[in-house]
C-alpha cells in the first residue's frame, strides 16, 4: 500500500482515503464520490478494527461480506482497496495506542470506553500506510470526525479531513452497517431517531433555544417508542461535544442494536 502511494505521489498526484469497516452502503459510496471529485487516486480501506470494539460489543458478529463489498465497489472507480489482516495491523507485541482527550471524553467516549482510542490508533496507522492528502469521514459519526480532526492536528499528519453529509433512507433512517441487525419491527422503531431530530429541528426553527426544552423534545419522541432505550440525547457544541450548542446527538438501543444519529438543529431536517 505504502509503495503504491509513494509512486502516485512521485507523479505529484493527490490521494484520497476513505476508511471503512466494510459492509458497504450508499453512505460509504458518498464518501468515495467526494474523494473521487478531488483526488486523482482513491483508496478505500476495509478493516474491522478489533481494538475499537469493547468487550461485549459486536466485533465477532459485525457484518463481513467481501463479495457484497466488491460488487458495490465495482460500480464506482476506486484505485486501490486496502484490506490489511489483523496481524498486519497489530503484529504480536504491538502495544501503542493513540489517546485523544477532551473531545473524545463525553458521549460516545463515555458510553464506549476505549472506542475512540481504537479509532484514533487505526486511523493513524492508515494515514501512515496510505499517506493520503485528504481523508473522508461521515457526519453520521460526528464525534468520530471531530476526534480524527483533533489528533490529525495534534500529531501533525499532513492530511486534510473532509466531513461529508449523512446519507439517509427515504424515510429518514441514517444508513449504517448495523441497520442489518434490525428485525422488521425494530426497523420501524429505529425511525424514532430521525423523527426525534426532525421534531427538535422544527422546535429550534420555531425559536426554541433552551437546551432542556430541546432535550425534552428529543426524549419525548424517543421514549414514546416502546422498543427504544435512550443512552443519551443531548444538544451540544459541534467542536467540544459539550452543552450548550446546536448539534443534537443521539445514541439509542433498539432491541440489542445500538444506533447513533445527529443533526445540526439550525438546519432544516432533510426529507
Ligand atoms: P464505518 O462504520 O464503516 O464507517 C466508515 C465511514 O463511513 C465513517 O466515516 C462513517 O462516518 C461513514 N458513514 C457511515 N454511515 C454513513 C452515512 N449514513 N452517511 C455518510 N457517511 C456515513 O466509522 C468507521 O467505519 C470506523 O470507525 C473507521 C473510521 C473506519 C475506523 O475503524
Amino acid at each position: 500500500m505504502h509503495d503504491a502511494s509513494r509512486q502516485w505521489h512521485a507523479q505529484d498526484l493527490k490521494v484520497g482515503l476513505v476508511p471503512t469497516m466494510g459492509a458497504l452502503h450508499a453512505g460509504h459510496l458518498s464518501l468515495i464520490e467526494a474523494a473521487r471529485a478531488e483526488n486523482e487516486f482513491v483508496v478505500v480501506s476495509i478493516f474491522v478494527n478489533p481494538i475499537q470494539f469493547g468487550p461485549g460489543e459486536d466485533f465477532a458478529r459485525y457484518p463481513r461480506d467481501p463479495a457484497h463489498d466488491e460488487a458495490l465497489l465495482s460500480e464506482t472507480r476506486v484505485d486501490a482497496v486496502y484490506r490489511p489482516s489483523v496481524d498486519v495491523m497489530y503484529p504480536p507485541g504491538s502495544s501503542t495506542r493513540v489517546h485523544v482527550s477532551g473531545v473524545a471524553d463525553p458521549l460516545e467516549g463515555a458510553a464506549r470506553p476505549g472506542h475512540f482510542e481504537g479509532v484514533a490508533t487505526v486511523v493513524s496507522k492508515l494515514f501512515t500506510a496510505v499517506e493520503p492528502d485528504r481523508a473522508y469521514f461521515g457526519q453520521k459519526d460526528a464525534q468520530q470526525a471531530a476526534v480524527v480532526k483533533r489528533f490529525t492536528r495534534d500529531l501533525d499528519f499532513p492530511v486534510e479531513i473532509r466531513v461529508c453529509p449523512t446519507v439517509r433512507e427515504a424515510d429518514g433512517l441514517a444508513l449504517s452497517s448495523r441497520n442489518a441487525y434490525l428485525r422488521p419491527e425494530e426497523r420501524l422503531a429505529a425511525l424514532s431517531l430521525s423523527s426525534a431530530l426532525r421534531l427538535a429541528a422544527a422546535a429550534h426553527a420555531a425559536g426554541e433555544r433552551r437546551p432542556d426544552e430541546l432535550r425534552k423534545v428529543l426524549c419525548g419522541r424517543l421514549e414514546a417508542e416502546p422498543l427504544a432505550r435512550v443512552e443519551y440525547a443531548e444538544v451540544v457544541d459541534p467542536e467540544t461535544f459539550m452543552p450548550p450548542g446546536k448539534l443534537a446527538v443521539l445514541a439509542v438501543r433498539i432491541g440489542k442494536t445500538r444506533l447513533i444519529d445527529n443533526h445540526d438543529l439550525s438546519a432544516v431536517f432533510p426529507g
